[in-house]
């Protein structure tokens, strides 16, 4: 993983729209790059704060010493709301009876809330419509909302109409908020397409993920300046000749159809290497490309190269390319499998990074 080009892609973003602070959001281990260097490479790059999806993955970055304030998108149970106090953490309210369960409880001062408000996203947040018969346990947690926040569904669509009925509702949902007296410091409703596009309104944060990542198919990103900072590669732990007919990997779906170079690489699907990829994507070696043949097993793959190219155990060939345009890119990766970015390295192992994710 590049930290240097990370920071760089955060200040680049920094610098689209002057005034908007970026929120990291690192949730799933950072993508799937590594949740604790990657805060602590945006911790030393300015960061104010970052974004998690779980009590766990706070706990972790705290154990981490991260100091900064945390975001935690998903809702607790009552009895983790203390261990979240204990930790400085601040809370999204997720919907109309989590924050009920919130003002019954008494918190001291250490904790933070976040008003989410479910714009037409659909899946987390508080009804707009349901947002006046809130008010009152608003009053009673005023002191502790540090946030009002929503999320785009579509932003990243070439029609944008959706994002703008979002971006609406939001602002009409902060006026009720305001004429009721509440005006929180921070609010954000953007996520990376959303601000890479503009749509921040007067919006003091955005929350990004991808973009930072440099994985945003979006053309504003490229015009950032915004590149992937991760690439995964993997070891050759035996090369050997084979002759034509030989079999390779569970089920023999491969014969080699010649005499060829059999490289076995210590990477396989518990590592967050699809299986579907089987039979089906390339890796690079030396400026080339070669096939993934057989079956992606548990914890190593094959590839095939002709049997002139010389490879030996200790050999690192590339499973996930960083240049967007080569065919084992994580976008083109993605497409072959009919999905997106977030998906492919969110899915990597932590293991990966000990023995396989190649720094520089
Ligand atoms: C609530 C919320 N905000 C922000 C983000 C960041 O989105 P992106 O990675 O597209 O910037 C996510 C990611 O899914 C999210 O769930």
């Amino acid at each position: 993983m590049d930290l240097r080009q990370l920071v760089r892609n955060f200040q680049h973003l920094r610098r689209v729209s002057g005034g908007v602070g970026i929120l990291p959001v690192v949730k799933a281990n950072a993508y799937g790059h590594g949740a604790a260097p990657v805060a602590r490479a945006l911790v030393s790059a300015g960061a104010e704060g970052f974004c998690v999806a779980t009590l766990q993955e706070a706990l972790d970055l705290r154990e981490d010493g991260l100091l900064a304030p945390i975001l935690v998108f998903g809702s607790l149970r009552p009895e983790q709301f203390p261990v979240a106090e204990a930790n400085h953490l601040d809370l999204a309210v997720v919907s109309a009876d989590y924050l009920r369960e919130l003002a019954a409880w008494q918190p001291r001062a250490a904790f933070g809330l976040h008003l989410n408000l479910d714009t037409g996203m659909g899946r987390s947040g508080i009804l707009l419509d349901d947002l006046g018969a809130c008010l009152d346990a608003i009053h009673h947690l005023q002191g502790r909302i540090r946030g009002v926040m929503g999320h785009f569904s579509a932003s990243d669509e070439p029609d944008l109409r959706f994002a703008g009925i979002q971006r609406r509702r939001f602002e009409g949902a902060l006026a009720q908020l305001r004429d009721a007296g509440l005006t929180p410091p921070m609010i954000h409703h953007a996520n990376s397409a959303g601000y890479l596009r503009g749509l921040t309104g007067g919006d003091t944060h955005a929350r990004c993920g991808i973009a930072l990542y440099g994985l945003s198919d979006l053309g504003e990103s490229e015009a950032a300046g915004l590149k992937p900072i991760l690439e995964l590669t993997a070891e050759v732990t035996r090369a050997v000749r084979i002759p034509a007919g030989t079999t390779v990997g569970y089920g023999s779906t491969y014969v080699a159809p010649r005499p060829l170079a059999l490289a076995t690489l210590n990477c396989g699907y518990a590592d967050g290497y699809p299986r579907a990829l089987s039979n089906r994507a390339v890796v690079g070696f030396r400026g080339r490309t070669y096939p993934v043949v057989g079956k992606v097993s548990m914890d190593q793959l094959t590839v095939a190269l002709p049997d002139t190219v010389l490879i030996r155990p200790g050999d690192r060939m590339t499973l996930l390319s960083r240049n967007p345009e080569e065919p084992h890119s994580v976008r083109n990766t993605a497409r072959l499998l009919s999905t997106i970015p977030y998906e492919v390295t969110s899915a990597l192992n932590r293991r990966v990074h000990h023995d396989h994710a190649s720094s520089s």
